[in-house]
């Protein structure tokens, strides 16, 4: 599918993105993918995906052409497995935060975009994976999505919005459970939850993805935009900055150490 589709002309300096478009047939307006490509690593994001998913969503803004943005993982096991904890390995408290501000910047500018971003979820979706897809307007899954916010299990938080945006999504209780437990949950039950809009069979899932989003192209663009606006318009700006700040904290307990350097390992983490 991906292979039908045009490159997008925006030069991105990443090799771990792929930017392609749909063209939806009437004056030249497209549909975006992005794919974060990064298969061999599940799809994990790194400080250098998310400086450059900020970028193109600022320049995306401008293109009048593009009505919306469908973003999805690379191959059919991941969306995206989450931060990416090798390079977090390495992190002082202060990288911590920078982290988290950075992914935070980029969860936010998702949810306040004026056009439809839409998470296609083809696989795991966890940790940051999960923040982002919970950013996004809508979320479309396959059938073998898996979704959860195993932080805990590394001894850290979620920083990238996930104490913020989930309880929106699907109840303080549901978040809190997904946030704590660090279990990870199918698409049927993230359906049931609220938390994926529709699942579809992994065998052509982006074209049917497509034309889901293809519907709502038809619809007006201002009225959208008004929509998810008022939709989006909370402000939860201290939320954010309490997630940050105990992100950077829990990169100053030992616990960080313990459950990063366990996943590393392959092992198990024995926290004291
Ligand atoms: N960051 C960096 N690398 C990651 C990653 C992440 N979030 N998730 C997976 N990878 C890497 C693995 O380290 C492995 O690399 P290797 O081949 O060099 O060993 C590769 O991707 C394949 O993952 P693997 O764990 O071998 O696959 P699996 O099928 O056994 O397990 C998962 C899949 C998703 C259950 C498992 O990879 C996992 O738990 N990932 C971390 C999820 C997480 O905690 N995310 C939150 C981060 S804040």
């Amino acid at each position: 599918m991906i292979e039908e589709l045009n490159n997008y002309n925006f030069l991105t300096e990443n090799d771990n993105l792929l930017l392609k478009t749909y063209n939806l047939g009437f004056e030249k307006k497209q549909i975006l993918i992005i794919v974060v490509n990064r298969e061999k690593s599940l799809n994990a994001v790194n400080i250098d995906i998310l400086k450059s998913l900020v970028n193109i969503l600022k320049h995306v803004k401008n293109d009048s052409n593009i009505l919306s943005i469908i973003l999805t993982g690379a191959g059919t096991k991941a969306f995206i497995a989450g931060a990416d904890i090798k390079s977090m390995s390495t992190y002082d408290p202060e990288d911590a935060y920078k982290y988290s501000v950075l992914g935070q910047d980029l969860v936010k500018l998702i949810n306040s975009f004026h056009k439809p971003i839409i998470a296609a979820v083809n696989g795991y979706a966890l940790g940051g994976g999960c923040e982002i897809a919970s950013a996004c307007h809508l979320r479309y899954a396959s059938e073998n999505s898996i979704f959860g916010q195993p932080e805990v299990k590394l001894g850290i938080i979620a920083g990238w919005g996930g104490t913020v945006n989930l309880k929106r999504l699907i109840g303080v209780g549901n978040a809190t459970k997904l946030l704590i437990s660090g279990d990870t949950i199918n698409c049927d039950e993230a359906l049931k939850m609220g938390l994926v809009n529709m699942v579809f069979p992994l065998e052509n899932f982006l074209s049917l993805v497509i034309k889901e989003v293809k519907r709502f192209c038809q619809n007006s663009p201002n009225a959208i935009k008004n929509t998810l606006f008022s939709i989006n318009s909370s402000n939860d700006d201290e939320s954010y900055r309490t997630e940050s700040d105990l992100f950077r904290d829990s990169f100053k307990h030992e616990d960080s150490r313990i459950g990063i350097s366990a996943f590393l390992r392959k092992e198990k983490p024995k926290f004291k």
